[in-house]
């Protein structure tokens, strides 16, 4: 019978758990390692080719050391650059996390879409690409949140975060009237997996409810239809969380629901 899959997800920090946590409930038998690279957080501080001249080498070193048999980028800023580059240079199924712009144009009634991510991410050709493909007709506002994925960061670390500075970036993404619900923004794509984190209090704090696009599930499904559905035999060996700058950190247990109940080492 056929060992577990090992499925590696990357990210600039913590944010990828967003998407870890939903392959997870897909592939829960599988061997996880969570790279985050908080030695070069955050990703959308960085210029275009710092980004590719760090991960690109940064990823094959983790595939050499840990043979996955898939590769997550849970990170937007990162896939929306770096995807060709990795599947030029290495050979192992890849799966990005690039702005979910074409399902959230396509369920919006108003019309009315804004897109919240990184600097970075907001930048990209990439992205705009995806917005001249699949507007669909909607007017798009593109959202580049320079703090946001700190501050989810903060957030799941213990810090405390004020309400104020969560609704400050946030705001742009509102366009519109609170009155005039035929005509302001209904759906929010979240372009960064650090988001998902804050969902509920980025509801809370909304000026007027909207639909928040989460691209996590689709991500999941992506890596099922590429390694199949879970096999009988379940990983044993427990699952790896690894921090490229190496410090200590104290959050094991808090990130154990991410993981599908088990406490990564
Ligand atoms: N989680 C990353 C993303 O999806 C970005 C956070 C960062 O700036 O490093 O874009």
């Amino acid at each position: 019978m056929a060992a577990p899959p090992t499925i590696l997800v990357f990210d600039s920090g913590l944010g990828g758990l967003t998407v870890l946590r939903e392959i997870v409930a897909a592939r829960p038998d599988a061997h996880y390692v969570y790279v985050a690279d908080d030695a070069f957080f955050p990703y959308g501080h960085h210029t275009e080719e710092e980004i590719i001249a760090r991960v690109v080498p940064l990823v094959g070193e983790l595939i050499r050391l840990h043979e996955p048999d898939l590769v997550t980028i849970a990170c937007n800023t990162a896939s929306t650059l770096v995807m060709a580059h990795l599947r030029a240079a290495y050979t192992v199924p890849f799966v990005g996390t690039v702005p979910a712009i074409k399902p959230a144009c396509a369920s919006s009634k108003t019309k009315r879409v804004s897109v919240l991510g990184t600097r970075g991410t907001v930048k990209r050709e990439y992205t705009h690409g995806l917005i001249r493909d699949f507007a669909q007709g909607c007017e798009v506002t593109l959202v580049g949140s320079p703090e946001l994925a700190s501050l989810a960061e903060a957030a799941l670390s213990g810090g405390t975060v004020s309400d104020a500075d969560i609704a400050a970036e946030i705001a742009p993404c509102f366009v519109g009237t609170a009155h005039d619900a035929a005509a302001r923004t209904d759906t929010v794509v979240l372009a960064c997996t650090h988001y998902p984190l804050l969902l509920e209090r980025l509801a809370r704090l909304a000026p007027w409810p909207v639909d928040w696009i989460d691209p996590a599930p689709a991500i999941a499904r992506r890596v099922v239809d590429l390694i199949g559905r879970p096999g009988d035999i379940f990983d044993g060996a427990g699952a790896e969380m690894i921090f490229t700058s190496g410090r200590p950190h104290e959050l094991s247990r808090a990130l154990t629901a991410f993981f599908g109940g088990r406490v990564p080492a």
